[in-house]
């Protein structure tokens, strides 16, 4: 897909489709008028029919509107003008595609960020369209025998500016939008891969791909290496599995030979059966997105390196399967992690966090500047925050306030969880130093607080992607999240964020 700025008149763009929004009640948005003034008031006509009143995400397209250059008009509803915000923004963006799509539209030009949304400027509103473009016309089909034919033509969409002073800010909105949209692309390609594709071995080849496009260094870890580094609560869980396991280590080096890294830890269980303590069969097929945690390490940092940032970042992949087998670990036992700290395993399927527990102590040897984990860590989370916000645990409000805004700018938004003392308190265990999970009840807080034992040496954020890194249902798949939180994240480390807060 091909994206760029325009400036011309809108009545004489020849383009395949002009996208204007229409808000509720029939009120035309400024593109919309100006249309409507140069086609005879063709627009007004078809929506005095009756066809399109303005509810949020309707669409309706007009093929040949007299006296305009373009092919089509397609009208998309914005629901009421005093409601129109960021979300509304997203859904309105999302049904165009998905109606741009089915057209013959070879190339569309697009004027709903005209619209004015909360206090976004217009940088944010185009990488918002950019990344709604590529979020629509995705489709996973490499595992298909007969992977069908591409639907849509549309292979190029222009940003309608006012002027032309505006365009070079508008390309610099496109490109640093196409980097933070392709890295979703990979985490969401990885996140969809079957198990039996996507195995530790096979991630591994991936981030030594990542690494030679975008020349920087990695290094993997077999079973002896990972040995070697004492990383007993990694092997123990990959003793269940036929596939081995592999430590991923990526360094991008943008910043001064000096400066200390940003590293991401990413949960990498590339399928979770629950061990011994194995999980019940329904839906048990999503456990392959057990890895998306991983896969948005490997985005970010493809966004990242696209994006130029004037910054070092570390990638740390744990990755392995958690399988039941004669030699899986088993409740009860207890395992040394590579802190020295000792681990009763008491539910083998509370896994992440014991594979997590160790690239956390790995990072220390980087002296970070900043550590951020991300993991698809407990099904709790997602009854707690449900599909719409990743849960942020963390040991520094300033790194938390960081990662939060950062959510918001990339509307990929975070919500922060208690880490308080007295969480702690369920992490007892009569025989080692702590237990894998709560005496009680374990929950997304407490399996917060166990990490939070490893990471008592930096700045530390834990995302708990559970709810947001994969859709089941009728759109089962994953959705490429939190890379969008965390490209904005590096890019504000680096200095080279946009302003967008208030
Ligand atoms: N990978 C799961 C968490 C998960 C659950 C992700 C649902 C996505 C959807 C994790 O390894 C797990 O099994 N967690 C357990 C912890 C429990 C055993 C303490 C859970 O949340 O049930
Ligand atoms: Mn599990
Ligand atoms: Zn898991």
């Amino acid at each position: 897909m091909e994206f760029n700025v325009t400036a011309g008149g809108l009545g004489q763009q020849h383009t395949g489709c002009t996208v204007v929004g229409v808000y509720e009640g029939r009120r035309l948005s400024p593109s919309a008028m100006a249309l409507d003034a140069a086609s005879d008031h063709a627009i007004r006509k078809a929506i005095s029919r009756g066809d399109l009143e303005g509810e949020l995400g309707s669409t309706l397209l007009l093929p040949g509107v007299p006296k305009v250059a373009c092919e089509r008009v397609l009208l998309v509803g914005l629901g009421p003008e005093r409601d129109f915000a960021e979300s509304s923004y997203r859904k309105a963006l999302s049904s165009a595609i998905q109606t741009l799509r089915t057209t013959g539209a070879a190339e569309a030009t697009m004027c709903l960020h005209e619209l004015p949304v909360a206090h976004r400027d217009d940088a944010w509103k185009i990488e918002q369209a950019v990344l709604a473009v590529m979020e629509g016309l995705y489709r996973f089909d490499r595992m298909k025998s007969r992977p069908p034919q591409a639907k849509h033509t549309l292979g190029k969409i222009a940003f309608r500016v006012a002027d032309g002073s505006q365009a070079s800010a508008g390309e610099a909105a496109i490109h640093r939008a196409v980097a933070i949209a392709e890295g979703v692309q990979i985490a969401r390609d990885l996140g969809n891969l079957p198990g039996n594709v996507c195995t530790p071995t096979y991630l591994a080849d991936q981030a030594r791909e990542l690494g030679r496009r975008h020349e920087f260094e990695v290094e993997i870890f077999e079973q002896e290496g990972i040995q070697k580094l004492g990383m007993g609560g990694f092997l123990a869980v990959a003793r269940g599995s036929r596939e081995p396991p592999r430590l991923i280590v990526m360094e991008y080096r943008g910043g001064a030979r000096q400066a200390q890294p940003v590293v991401l830890v990413g949960k990498g269980i590339t399928f979770d059966t629950g061990g011994i303590s194995i999980k019940p069969a329904p839906e048990l097929d999503e456990m392959k997105f057990d890895m998306c945690g991983a896969a948005s390490v490997f985005g970010a940092l493809h966004a990242a390196a696209l994006m130029k940032l004037p910054l070092n970042v570390v990638g740390i992949v744990p990755a392995t399967e958690n399988m039941p087998d004669g030699n899986a670990i088993k409740p009860g036992d207890v395992v040394t992690t590579m802190s020295g700290q000792t681990v009763e395993i008491l539910d083998t399927d509370a896994e992440g966090r014991v594979v997590l527990c160790d690239a956390l102590t790995y990072a220390e040897k980087y002296q970070p500047a900043a550590v951020v984990d991300v993991a698809t860590l407990t099904g709790e989370i997602v009854n707690a925050l449900g599909d719409v916000a990743t849960g942020m645990f963390s040991n520094s409000d300033a790194l938390a306030r960081e990662v939060l805004e950062a959510g918001e700018s990339a509307w990929d938004r975070a919500w922060r969880m208690p880490l308080w003392d007295e969480y702690q308190d369920a992490l007892r265990s009569d025989v080692a130093d702590l237990p894998n999970i709560g005496s009680r009840a374990d929950c997304a807080v407490i399996s917060a607080c166990f990490l939070s034992r490893f990471t008592r040496n930096y700045p530390w954020v834990h995302l708990d992607i559970a709810g947001t890194a994969s859709k089941s249902g009728a759109d089962k798949g994953a959705t490429g999240r939190p890379v969008a939180l965390l490209a904005h994240f590096l890019a504000g480390r680096a200095g080279k964020r946009q302003p967008t807060l208030p």
